[in-house]
């Protein structure tokens, strides 16, 4: 039976790299939906879970993506609420690579680090979706986060609901731009950039050579580069004192984890494919 992914996209039109992914993890069809909202998915999901007889709905299966990572996780919790006993299927929320960047990003700095627990991990530009799940992750394994960005009262309250879902300890600071970046870093064992493209959020001068800096990841690939100094395909590079890693060194692991998971979706009707298990997945992979 052909494997069909239904893709529920959040934005005006669906994207096209999360298309191409799924193609490539194995779906046969990939039927793509954009602005898709939780009051126009529920006969979206209905398509999915009445057309094949129970015992054949693992080969089908929904994907979530869109820009903004608040709406993919109402989105997620609306298709949730269309499903009724065994009339599910298995989902996957990504929205913006969020988790499965997120998820390699960690994965990349926990063992740089030697782990995390009880160490300051900076996430620059950390209110975006890639930024939002990494400070989940890292504070769910006991870093401490500290989350920048140049909207104060915003950060708090994206720190607090992250916080809540994945507890642990992650505060909002604010930072203007490049030249508040080493204030920032102070005291930082760990540092992400999860800033938007193409913005140089940390200048060299401010993480080169600091005491205390374990390792560091930027995950934005598009020049000027988010931390000047690492290069884009830095992949574990000793640089200035700190292991680092560029958005290809790490997007070459996320690839890995979201194909991984697209084709775990097939397994089973029963999945929700969320930043915890998507991060299992980076475990098993021996990330
Ligand atoms: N390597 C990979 O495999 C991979 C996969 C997916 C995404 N990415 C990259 O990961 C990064 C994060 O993605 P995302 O979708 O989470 O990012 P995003 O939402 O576009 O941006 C993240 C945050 O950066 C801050 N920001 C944006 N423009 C800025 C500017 N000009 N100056 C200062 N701060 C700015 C904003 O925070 P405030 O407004 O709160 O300040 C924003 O919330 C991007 O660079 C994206 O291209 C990489």
């Amino acid at each position: 039976m052909r494997k069909l992914l239904l893709q529920l996209d959040t934005s005006t039109h669906a994207s096209v790299f999360d298309r191409v992914v799924a193609h490539d993890a194995g779906a046969d069809a990939v039927m793509s939906y954009g602005g898709v909202t939780p009051e126009t998915v529920r006969d979206l999901v209905h398509g999915c879970i009445f057309t094949r007889g129970p015992k054949d709905l693992n080969n089908t299966a929904i994907f979530i993506g869109g820009t903004d990572m608040a709406a993919g996780e109402a989105l997620l919790a609306a298709v949730e609420t269309a499903f009724f006993g065994p009339m599910r299927v298995s989902v996957m929320l990504d929205s913006n690579g969020s988790n499965t960047t997120a998820a390699a990003a960690v994965a990349k700095l926990e063992r740089a680090a030697g782990g995390v627990r009880g160490k300051r991990a900076v996430i620059t530009g950390g209110t975006g979706p890639v930024g939002v799940r990494a400070a989940g992750l890292l504070a769910g394994r006991g870093a401490d986060v500290v989350m920048t960005s140049r909207r104060l009262e915003y950060a708090q309250g994206v720190a607090r609901t992250t916080r809540e879902r994945f507890g642990g300890s992650i505060v909002a600071v604010s930072m203007a731009g490049a030249a508040d970046a080493s204030e920032t870093l102070e005291g930082a064992h760990i540092l992400l950039n999860a800033g938007g493209a193409g913005v140089c959020m940390v200048p060299k001068a401010a993480w080169a050579g600091r005491d205390g800096l374990q390792a560091a990841a930027d995950v934005n690939a598009v020049p000027p580069l988010g931390i000047e100094g690492v290069e884009v395909a830095d992949n574990g590079a000793a640089r200035d004192g700190a292991e680092v890693f560029g958005a290809l060194g790490v997007g070459g692991l996320k690839m890995k984890i979201h194909k991984r998971c697209i084709g775990r979706l097939f397994e089973r009707n029963d999945l929700i494919m969320d930043a915890e298990a998507i991060d299992g997945v980076a475990r098993e992979l021996g990330a």
